[in-house]
């Protein structure tokens, strides 16, 4: 295993779509174990392959306390989603940014184990959050992207009326 680098807000890859894993080898077991162990170092509650550089729709996750519920997807699609949430968001590859975001309250995801087999995964809360910011990063999409303005805006006003 290795510890990988982080691809930083900035450079052009993190905006590509990943593509589909077709091939389920001693290679993509390379890359998650690798993207387990730089997320882990990192502190990370999720990664997504793009973060370290390969556009493949891979992401890992782990968010209890004790690092005790890590899951990798392959291939993930979000197929059910309930109610709303609207919580701080952050991300390796934006350090010392957060922002709120909009997110459901539950999802659903089927995605691929390492062997190629197909599971589904129910996230709420913080993992229901992390499942949604991780699959966009497959997507080119960042959460700033799904920032909510709408507090600072009230803010601002409030300064320029006085
Ligand atoms: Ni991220």
């Amino acid at each position: 295993m290795a510890i990988r680098n982080i691809v930083k807000v900035g450079d052009d890859i993190l905006r590509k779509k990943s593509r589909p894993v077709e091939k389920f080898d001693k290679r993509l077991w390379q890359l998650l174990d690798d993207m387990r162990e730089t997320m882990y170092l990192n502190n990370g509650v999720g990664l997504a392959a793009v973060q370290v550089g390969i556009l493949r729709r891979v992401i890992v996750v782990d968010c209890s306390q004790d690092r005790s519920d890590y899951l990798e997807l392959v291939n993930p699609e979000i197929i059910d989603t309930e109610g709303e949430q609207r919580e701080a968001e952050g991300c390796l590859s934006l350090p010392g940014e957060s922002g709120i975001t909009l997110r459901p309250a539950v999802v659903r995801v089927k995605a691929q184990d390492r062997n190629g087999n197909w599971c589904v995964y129910k996230g709420e809360g913080l993992k229901a959050r992390c499942f949604c910011h991780e699959i966009d990063h497959l997507d080119g999409v960042l959460f700033t992207d799904r920032e909510i303005h709408e507090a600072v805006e009230i803010t601002e006003n409030k300064g320029n009326d006085k």
